[in-house]
């Protein structure tokens, strides 16, 4: 029976094991854990998501205090079109993220960046050109444009000197989502360099809508392999998206996948960036305690466990500290929802907000626990002490089990003292 490491993702002259630990922001997928799967002979992402805030958390820069600093006046107006980002201290804090992560690069694998398109920053163009271009300048093995349709982030870095030597990939979840960015791009003579096909039961945000249900990964990974065999484009395939083994990721790779995307069973890993009290959640949590639902103001359905204390909370938006979801308007439909319910309820302390969330707020504090669908079987790839704490798994454990399991095996970690089989 064949496993995933029979196979192997070619990325120019890279030969590496394929295994793409997917981006997730903001910080849960750490260094440490990229790092983890570089060594490993795969790939790993890192994110740019809320990239001052983890600049100021890992690095002591204290861009968060300095912009809330500058724009504090602005925090009771509804119009955030005065909170801009500094370019400079956004370019700062890529560069540092990045090049502190790559200085700790060991082994034969790649590390990559995830940036969303939609983290539109109150001046969408020019924060995604200094972010695309301070990752590059860093050092960055490969950029993974996700969130967006990206059709032109190639145009922001066409003129640097890394545009044809660095790994550019695309996240899309249809065949119509990556011939549009095909046929956008055509002008600059580059194709990306993988593609990521995230299905619907993917973590994070979905590029779906409430229908998602009605969608199946393996059905549009065929999509965008037939289309790509009949343009003769060779490009890398990597299906995303509920594959919990390696038993699932070998059917993708003998079913003409290059690589597998996999994020959900590294949230329970020591190197993962989620506070391990948070990781006992996602150990837990049952099927019905997950849901897709609309209160992203990024306008896309996000998966996540239902008890995530961001839910329903009415802080005051943050604009002035964070601000990254503030779009090309200046807007963000949370603020919109702040508004309207403190003018609905005069005089009341702390309102309650149904339809949207901070979610710059809660991502940064860990307040929304977004998981992929198949985070109800965590439970079942560890074991358990008396207490009812599940023990966690080391990223290389994972990475391992995915490498070289066969059939929907999974294998457990070595008991630590305390624990006993779940
Ligand atoms: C906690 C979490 C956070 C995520 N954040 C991001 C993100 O910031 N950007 C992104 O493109 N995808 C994000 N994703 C999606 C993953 O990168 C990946 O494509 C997907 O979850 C793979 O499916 P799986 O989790 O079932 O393995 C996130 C996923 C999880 C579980």
């Amino acid at each position: 029976m064949k496993r995933v490491d029979d196979f192997r993702l070619r990325l120019g002259k890279h030969e590496l094991v394929p295994i793409m630990i997917g981006g997730m922001g903001v910080d849960i997928s750490t260094a440490d854990l990229a790092l983890e799967a570089a060594r490993l002979g795969g790939v790993g992402h890192i994110s740019d998501a809320m990239i001052n805030t983890v600049t100021d958390r890992r690095y002591k820069t204290k861009h968060v205090k300095e912009k809330l600093a500058l724009y504090k006046h602005n925090t009771d107006s509804e119009d955030k079109s005065s909170v801009k980002f500094d370019l400079g201290r956004l370019e700062e804090a890529t560069r540092l993220h990045v090049e502190n992560t790559m200085a700790r690069k060991k082994g034969p694998g790649m590390v990559f960046i995830n940036c969303m398109e939609k983290l539109t920053m109150n001046a969408p163009k020019e924060t995604l050109k200094v972010r695309l271009t301070a990752a590059l300048d860093a050092g960055i093995d490969g950029i993974t444009l996700a969130a967006g349709l990206h059709l032109g982030s190639f145009g922001l870095i066409e003129d640097h000197p890394r545009f044809r030597d660095a790994k550019l990939g695309i996240i899309v979840s249809s065949v119509r989502a990556l011939q549009l960015f095909i046929k956008k791009n055509a002008r600059s003579g580059r194709l990306p360099d993988y593609v990521v096909v995230e299905g619907p039961l993917a973590g994070g945000h979905l590029g779906f809508g409430m229908d998602w249900a009605q969608y199946d990964l393996a059905t549009i990974t065929n999509e965008v392999l037939q289309y790509l065999r009949d343009e003769q484009l060779d490009i890398p395939v990597l299906p995303a998206g509920g594959i919990f083994t390696g038993g699932q990721a070998t059917a993708f790779l003998e079913a003409g996948a290059s690589g597998v995307q996999v994020a959900t069973r590294f949230t329970v890993t020591k190197e993962c960036g989620l506070p391990d009290e948070i990781k006992q959640e996602y150990f837990k949590a049952g099927e019905d305690d997950i849901e897709v639902n609309q209160i992203s103001p990024t306008g896309y359905p996000m998966r996540m466990i239902k008890s995530s204390p961001g839910i329903g909370d009415g802080i005051k938006p943050n604009c002035e500290a964070y601000g990254y979801l503030l779009d090309a308007n200046c807007k963000c439909s949370y603020v919109t929802s702040w508004n309207r319910e403190v003018a609905a309820h005069p005089g009341e302390k702390r309102v309650q907000i149904w339809d949207k969330t901070c979610l710059c707020t809660h991502m940064r504090n860990f307040e929304i626990w977004t998981c992929g669908h198949l985070t109800y079987k965590l439970k079942d790839t560890t074991h358990r002490d008396a207490n009812g704490q599940y023990q966690l798994l080391t990223a290389e454990h994972v990475f391992k089990d995915y490498q070289f399991s066969t059939g929907h095996q999974i294998a457990l970690p070595e008991l630590s003292l305390a624990a006993e089989p779940a």
